[in-house]
């Protein structure tokens, strides 16, 4: 008895004083919404003071003026120079451009892509650039539906009236990201506060939405073991990248995961479209942001030579949608529809689907599937998930072009990312098999689209 008021006496005040220390964090009220299952903890915890104070400082998105009838003579038959947009009708044409100052150079106007005595002239970087953000736009909104969904993506979107978007990222300076030799040893990255003010890796994106590096570090039994190693430091990574998550989204990590065990895919849909995000946002980087650093001044480039790059945050900027979910694209067929007229694929051909086997196909070099292919892996999904019973085995084919080991990686990549959609689909990890990456044997030459592709067995 007397023990348990001594302990009562000595935990009282020390539970008020932390009730009133976390008091301090943040002033009520807050708004909790349920995520997930009941007695799952999974709720979204938001201030609706914060978040009124936030939508006020956002700038209001310029309004659209609305589409133009589609007759008239073609902006390549009538400009010089119209390498992306040459399918829309000038006086379309001519509302892009406006749109276009609108979104990036509402202050500078036409001359800052163009040189006023010759608009067809592309002697300023600043058109260059625009040229491939418009096929990228393109790209986005055609080919990454998984993730943009209906709402789509504009200029706006990340450069919301600025010559340069808000958010962007460098890869950190040589010294900072991890160095050998020091007195101190190596840091791996680590005591430079960055994201969150957390000291985890000061720069987890050159290797995760850059390079390839897996971001799942789970071991898959509960005790180490010698077959499964992944070095603590990638776990930093992850979990600096995780934090980097929450901030642009504004969101805590409940939004995307069932927290009793974040490596299980038992979470809300959110991670699904999480994880084709990742995935964007290596493809934009490297397919576009990465190949213009030439074309940028030296003095934008970052602290290791490189061009500023895309996140999460670069879109979202603090919400779970960018802009709320307003829908902007739509109203533009030049940076939805003409997608396929700056050539930039050849086309694949169309995914395969039948009751035992699926085939995949991938563009040169990448393990992304996009387009038509994508809706192949979504049909898979449906397959799987109606047969129950069913397991797939997946394997991974390359063309005989280029190195064999560099193309056996990229096999296997291609297997991994179709394994990785399966799971995050919900299909037990059980029901999938992943064979050794193989080469196709007849196409020597290394053009035939029919050999990049990934084969998929239902027994
Ligand atoms: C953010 C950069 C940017 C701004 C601002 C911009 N443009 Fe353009 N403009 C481009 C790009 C890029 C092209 C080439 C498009 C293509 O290749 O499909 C182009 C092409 C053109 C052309 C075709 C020229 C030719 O003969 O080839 C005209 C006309 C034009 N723009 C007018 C305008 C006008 C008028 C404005 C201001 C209302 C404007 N542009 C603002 C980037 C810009
Ligand atoms: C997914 C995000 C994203 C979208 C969408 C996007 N951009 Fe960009 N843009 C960037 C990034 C990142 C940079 C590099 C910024 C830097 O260097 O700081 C950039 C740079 C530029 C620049 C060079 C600015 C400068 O001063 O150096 C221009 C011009 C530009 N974009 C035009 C456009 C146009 C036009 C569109 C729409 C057709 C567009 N962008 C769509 C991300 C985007
Ligand atoms: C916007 C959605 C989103 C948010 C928010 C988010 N995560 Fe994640 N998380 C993911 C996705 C998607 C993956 C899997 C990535 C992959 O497979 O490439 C992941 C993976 C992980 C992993 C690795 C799991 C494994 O299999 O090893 C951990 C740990 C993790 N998250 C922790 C967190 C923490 C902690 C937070 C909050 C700070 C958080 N996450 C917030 C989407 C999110
Ligand atoms: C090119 C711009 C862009 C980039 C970069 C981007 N997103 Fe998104 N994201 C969007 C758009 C647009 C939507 C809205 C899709 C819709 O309406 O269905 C969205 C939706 C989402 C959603 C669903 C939100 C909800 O309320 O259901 C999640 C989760 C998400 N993004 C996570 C991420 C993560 C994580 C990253 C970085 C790895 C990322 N996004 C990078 C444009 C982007």
């Amino acid at each position: 008895m007397n023990a348990q008021l001594e302990r009562l006496l000595l935990t009282g005040p020390l539970l008020i004083a932390a009730a009133w220390l976390l008091a301090g964090c943040e002033r009520p009220p807050v708004q909790s919404t349920q995520q997930g299952y009941r007695g799952t903890g999974m709720v979204q915890i938001d201030n609706p003071r914060i978040k009124a104070a936030q939508a006020a400082a956002r700038p209001a998105v310029p309004p659209d003026a609305p589409p133009l009838p589609v007759a008239g003579p073609k902006a390549r038959d009538v400009f010089q120079n119209v390498k992306v947009l040459g399918d829309l009708p000038v006086p379309e044409f001519t509302r892009h451009m406006a749109a276009i100052t609108q979104w990036v150079a509402p202050e500078q106007g036409c001359n800052y892509c163009h040189n006023p005595d010759n608009l067809a002239d592309d002697s300023k970087y600043q058109k260059v650039v625009s040229r491939r953000m418009l096929e990228m736009t393109q790209h986005l909104n055609a080919d990454w539906g998984a993730h943009v969904g209906a709402t789509g993506v504009t200029c706006y979107t990340c450069h919301r009236g600025q010559p340069q978007p808000a958010k962007v990222w460098f890869t950190a300076a040589p010294g900072k990201r991890s160095q050998w030799g020091s007195m101190l040893g190596n840091d791996f990255g680590q005591n430079h506060p960055n994201i969150g003010l957390t000291s985890m890796h000061v720069d987890p994106f050159t290797d995760l939405l850059l390079g390839q590096e897996p971001i799942r570090v789970a071991g898959p039994a509960a005790l180490p073991n010698t077959a499964y190693k992944m070095p603590i430091q990638s776990a930093e990574k992850t979990y600096a990248l995780m934090m980097h998550f929450s901030e642009a989204l504004g969101v805590n990590c409940t939004f995307c995961h069932n927290t009793h065990s974040f490596a299980a895919w038992d979470s809300p849909p959110q991670r699904v479209t999480a994880w084709h995000g990742i995935r964007m946002a290596r493809d934009l980087n490297n397919a576009y942001l990465v190949p213009l650093t030439n074309t940028f001044p030296k003095d934008r480039l970052g602290p290791t030579g490189d061009a500023a790059k895309v996140y999460c945050a670069t879109c979202h900027q603090g919400q779970n949608k960018p802009l709320g979910g307003q829908a902007m694209a739509a109203l533009y067929a030049g940076l939805t529809k003409v997608a396929a007229a700056a050539g930039a694929a050849p086309a694949l051909p169309p995914p395969e689907d039948g009751p035992t086997k699926s085939v995949l196909f991938f563009g040169v070099g990448s393990a992304d599937l996009l387009g038509e292919q994508a809706k192949g892996l979504a049909q898979l999904i449906v397959t799987m998930t109606e047969k129950k019973a069913t397991v797939a085995t997946i394997s991974g084919y390359h063309s005989a072009a280029g190195t064999l080991a560099a193309n056996q990686e990229l096999a296997k990549q291609r297997a991994f990312a179709v394994r990785d959609a399966l799971l995050a689909a919900g299909i037990a990890e059980a029901r999938v098999k992943l064979e050794k990456p193989q080469q196709t044997g007849a196409n020597v030459a290394g053009e035939d689209p029919a050999a990049r592709r990934v084969e998929v067995t239902l027994r």
